[in-house]
């Protein structure tokens, strides 16, 4: 049994780590086939692609895959610790799990993500949710054969937690969701410690992987047809420095968009991490598209600098607008959080400022959530709930009015728009613009997959209609 410790992983600074090529021993292949699975994925991009892996592998031991919870031999929640709603979402389909595991004893249960490395979860756990058979981290959960033949033979409770980041695994298997877009993971985890974030300790010290392997999945992606790739990462923005002295995202991105895949995104972005020559590469290469997900938090110095973020207002403005500039046709996203500890009126009128300057094409707003064992939970929080939800609800108000000013400047024009598929009303597609916009369009026999110039003929607040025109 290996237990979550945040004190180790706070405190694990200069890492060592190998890189392993994943590799199955034969007598696990096959070893449940027949056997279904119920797999249950929450929170960022990075938990979804986990969860592809996740697949993957047990897709290799010989599971199939289910929707409905009730037909499952195995059920496995990839969990998310960012805000206590994830929280109580995943332990509330755990209390429906437990009455499914009283009529249905062999039905197998574990639990792995980010909760995963929280000792608070995992004592819950151990104390109160004896029928949960494992307990994975996110730095082993490629482990999964080896946890499920354990828990078999000892017929006990196991949890393999390490606080300590873990190797760099290649060439796990993999069930991609998506034929024609794929995430690619280019770091794990982060450094930045913001004191209300919990990531740095669920997900350990920045690790970039070595270009070549970057690269080589992207090769065999692009034979394998794929369109679009994302390079993933809690923070983006510092790949290569834990490796390179000379090669960084902007290097990174160059190297992508010479392999010639027609799009390619990324994220997440710390503007603490932005250097001008990503922006020139960015604004060089016609297949990085012009889609930036900036997360600002505040637009209040007194609260960025309790939030840790290492950037005033005004350099994070200085850095906006030169991506506006350089960048043509340059769309920006970002993330905000209200009624951090301390935040008054004056701050969150701030914040409201920074967004009535930025006008940003997209925004995902959250009221904090104090998350035990963060800098930012110790901190005196005297804003009541009701003056949170009110300050949300404003914000809302003013983010969505601008999504829908953006959008309404591209009505009668034509942007391309990469197929996703077909919706329920006969001849309507959906895809995803350039800029990141959803776009139902009408059309005859459009190929999924593939990017076509759609007339946008009406904007709304999350989305746009068009029809593609010979
Ligand atoms: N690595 C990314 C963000 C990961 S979490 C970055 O730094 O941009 C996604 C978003 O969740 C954050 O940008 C932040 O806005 C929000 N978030 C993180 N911790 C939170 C907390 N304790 N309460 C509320 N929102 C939080
Ligand atoms: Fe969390 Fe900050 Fe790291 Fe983002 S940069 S994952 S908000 S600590
Ligand atoms: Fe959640 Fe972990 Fe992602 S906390 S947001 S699943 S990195």
């Amino acid at each position: 049994m290996h237990l979550p410790d945040f004190k180790v992983a706070r405190t694990s600074n200069k890492i060592e780590y190998k890189k392993i090529r994943y590799n199955i021993e034969d007598k696990y292949k096959n070893k449940y086939k027949d056997k279904l699975c119920y797999l249950r994925t929450y929170g960022c991009q990075m938990n979804e692609h986990d969860s592809e892996n996740i697949k993957g592998i047990l897709e290799e031991l010989g599971y199939g895959f289910t929707d409905d919870m009730d037909k499952a031999d195995l059920i496995v929640l990839n969990t998310c610790s960012i805000r206590e709603n994830a929280h109580n979402k995943a332990f509330g389909l755990l209390g429906r799990i437990k009455h499914l595991k009283e009529t249905k004893k062999d039905l197998k249960v574990g639990l792995c993500g980010c909760m995963a490395q929280e000792e608070i979860v995992v004592n819950t756990i151990i104390n109160k949710y004896p029928f949960v058979n494992f307990v994975i981290g996110t730095h082993n959960f490629y482990e999964l054969p080896l946890i499920l033949e354990k828990n078999e033979e000892e017929n006990k409770q196991q949890v393999e937690v390490y606080s300590r980041e873990g190797d760099l695994i290649e060439d796990m298997p993999i069930d991609r969701a998506s034929k024609h877009k794929a995430y690619v993971n280019i770091i794990y985890g982060c450094d930045k410690f913001c004191t209300y974030c919990i990531v740095p300790y669920t997900r350990g010290r920045q690790r970039s992987r070595e270009k070549e392997d970057i690269l080589k999945e992207i090769d065999n992606l692009i034979k394998d047809g794929y369109k679009e790739v994302t390079l993933l990462g809690q923070n983006v923005n510092a790949y290569g420095k834990d490796l390179y002295s000379d090669y960084s995202l902007a290097e990174l991105l160059e190297d992508v968009a010479k392999t010639n895949i027609p799009r390619i995104r990324f994220m997440t972005s710390h503007p603490w991490d932005f250097n001008d020559k990503m922006i020139e590469v960015i604004a060089k290469y016609k297949n990085i598209m012009p889609s930036i997900h900036l997360p600002v938090q505040s637009g209040s110095n007194r609260i960025l600098k309790l939030m840790g973020r290492r950037y005033t207002k005004e350099s994070y403005l200085t850095l906006f607008s030169k991506m506006k500039e350089l960048i043509p046709n340059c769309a920006i996203s970002t993330d905000i959080i209200v009624g951090f500890p301390g935040e008054e009126e004056e701050d969150f009128k701030e914040t409201l400022d920074l967004v009535n300057t930025c006008k940003y094409d997209n925004a995902y707003t959250f009221i904090y959530s104090p998350r035990v064992g963060t800098p930012a939970s110790r901190l005196k929080d005297d804003i009541s709930k009701e003056e949170k939800e009110n300050r949300l609800y404003k914000l809302n108000d003013t983010v969505n009015k601008y999504f829908k000013e953006n959008n309404l400047k591209l009505v009668g024009k034509k942007i391309p728009v990469l197929v996703d598929g077909i919706s329920d009303k006969k001849n309507e597609y959906f895809g995803y613009s350039d800029t990141n916009k959803l776009v139902n369009f009408t059309g005859d026999n459009i190929e999924i997959g593939s990017i076509v110039d759609v007339l946008i003929t009406d904007a709304k607040t999350w989305s746009l209609d068009g029809k593609v025109s010979e």
